[in-house]
């Protein structure tokens, strides 16, 4: 059998044979099917692009039905116990796992690029003290580019090379002083002697101590979790970062856009609704009545659902045993019995089972972050940090594949057939809907 779809146009009788590559058909093939000589051919629609490959890509596999994550092939739950966080962006950007030598070097690379430019200071000053997080995030990502006006020669590889450190390594740096403003405490420049998440909870938490000290264990903690969070693929903020990036918009602005789209509470933003969430319930007792409201559509099970994964989320299963660990250094979060009492009541319950609705990421990462001392607001932009790496991944990959060029989708039209201008003294009363 050849790898090829017969489709019959049934208005004109005509028949045609479209390639099958990979599980797809090029919806521009689709295009040489016409209704006659007029006819501009055949799109496909696939509004939210729900089953529409927009790249070809060699950088995160995802399998939703046996809930599969691996970055290049390797598993994530390898990942997780066995690499860091600087490890695992090496090997999302390179493609390969790192030798020793290679990983000490970019080690150094991103320890020596944590400093931000000091009027970025004088910028955050701008904003009020309880401005949301990732609001302050996505300015100072995009502001960054006008510090590095260079930074738009996106297609020399070194430029890119160079603003890829640069942005991995001041993240944390930008993350920890929105924090910082937000709490009216002095910022803390970064100690280039800690790991990159010893550093990032130096420069959150340090007070008057001399020399600030991470716990071991969160540490440990926080580097498992941006592992976890660092890609997924052509999720809603990826597919910004490289629709943006399709323009050669420097990757500052790229990566700005990627993080107004993972602010939402359907993606990102959704560990901190979770919390919002568990907040509202309040008690064990509520959550019948809480789980009716979903069945209702009045109420929507924040961490729970996902595009890809119809089966539970491979990275909330390390996240909830990294709870645990956690907790034993800061005390249980209170609200992890209403969370695990949630997860069992929804995974018997019919509603869930039908729409294969399982925990996902978000659902234990805010009970982690909140009992390490972060405030809601800032828990996507805890999600942001690691993830930039991943958005680095696919946006360099956009630039490099020679099937890409600017992204610009078609669209079906709808609205009014043509029709004259009309002087406003002879319009109707307002006639818009
Ligand atoms: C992330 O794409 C990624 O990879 C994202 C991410 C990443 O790493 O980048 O994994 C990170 O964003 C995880 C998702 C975080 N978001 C949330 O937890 C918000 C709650 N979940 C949903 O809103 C929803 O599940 C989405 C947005 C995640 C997925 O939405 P879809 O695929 O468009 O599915 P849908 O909204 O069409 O839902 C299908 C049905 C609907 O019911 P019916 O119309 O069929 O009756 O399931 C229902 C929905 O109402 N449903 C839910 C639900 N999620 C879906 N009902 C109650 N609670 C939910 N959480």
């Amino acid at each position: 059998m050849a790898d090829t779809l017969t489709i019959i146009d049934n208005r004109t009788g005509k028949q045609y044979e479209l390639a099958i590559t990979d599980g797809t058909i090029r919806a521009l093939d689709l295009r040489q099917i016409k209704a006659d000589a007029e006819d501009f051919g055949l799109m496909a629609y696939d509004p939210a692009y729900m089953n529409t490959a927009s790249c070809r890509s060699a950088i995160t596999l995802i399998d939703g039905d046996k809930g599969i994550l691996r970055y290049r092939g390797y598993p994530i739950e390898q990942l997780a116990e066995h690499s860091t966080f600087q490890e695992v962006a090496y090997l999302l950007l390179k493609g390969e796992l790192p030798s020793e030598g290679e990983y000490k070097a970019w080690v150094n690379e991103i320890t020596h690029h944590t400093y931000v430019h000091e009027y970025v200071n004088r910028a955050m000053d701008g904003f009020l003290y309880d401005a949301h997080m990732m609001g302050k995030l996505v300015t100072f990502l995009a502001a960054l580019s006008t510090f590095y006006p260079k930074s738009k020669a996106v297609r020399d590889a070194r430029t890119r090379d160079e603003h890829i450190v640069k942005i991995i390594a001041k993240m944390p740096t930008l993350a920890a002083w929105c924090f910082r403003h937000s709490t009216g405490r002095p910022y803390i420049y970064p100690d280039n002697s800690l790991s990159y998440c010893g550093n990032f909870l130096n420069m959150l938490f340090r007070m008057g101590e001399p020399k600030y000290d991470p716990d071991p264990v969160l540490e440990r903690a926080l580097d498992v979790l941006f592992i976890l969070h660092a890609d997924h693929e052509q999720n809603c903020s990826a597919s910004a970062a490289r629709a943006v990036g399709s323009s050669e918009s420097d990757p500052y602005c790229s990566l700005a856009a990627a993080a107004a789209a993972l602010y939402g509470p359907l993606h990102g933003g959704a560990n901190e609704a979770v919390l919002r969430m568990l907040k509202q319930i309040g008690s064990v007792k509520n959550i019948p009545s809480f789980i009716e409201g979903c069945k209702d559509g009045s109420q929507r099970l924040m961490g729970f659902g996902h595009r890809v994964y119809k089966n539970y989320d491979p990275r909330a299963k390390i996240i909830k045993e990294l709870a645990h660990q956690v907790f034993a250094v800061t005390g249980k979060n209170p609200y992890l019995d209403i969370a695990l009492e949630l997860e069992k009541i929804a995974l018997d319950d019919e509603y869930f089972i039908k729409r294969k609705l399982y925990p996902n990421v978000d659902f234990y990462s805010g009970l982690i972050y909140q009992a390490m001392g972060f405030p809601v607001e800032m828990f996507p932009v805890l999600f942001a940090i690691p993830r930039a790496a991943g958005w680095l991944a696919q946006w360099q990959e956009m630039l490099v594949d020679p099937e890409q060029r600017i992204a610009r989708p078609r669209q079906v039209y709808i609205g009014a057939d043509v029709r004259d201008y009309v002087a406003i003294d002879k319009r109707g009363a307002g006639s818009a809907s």
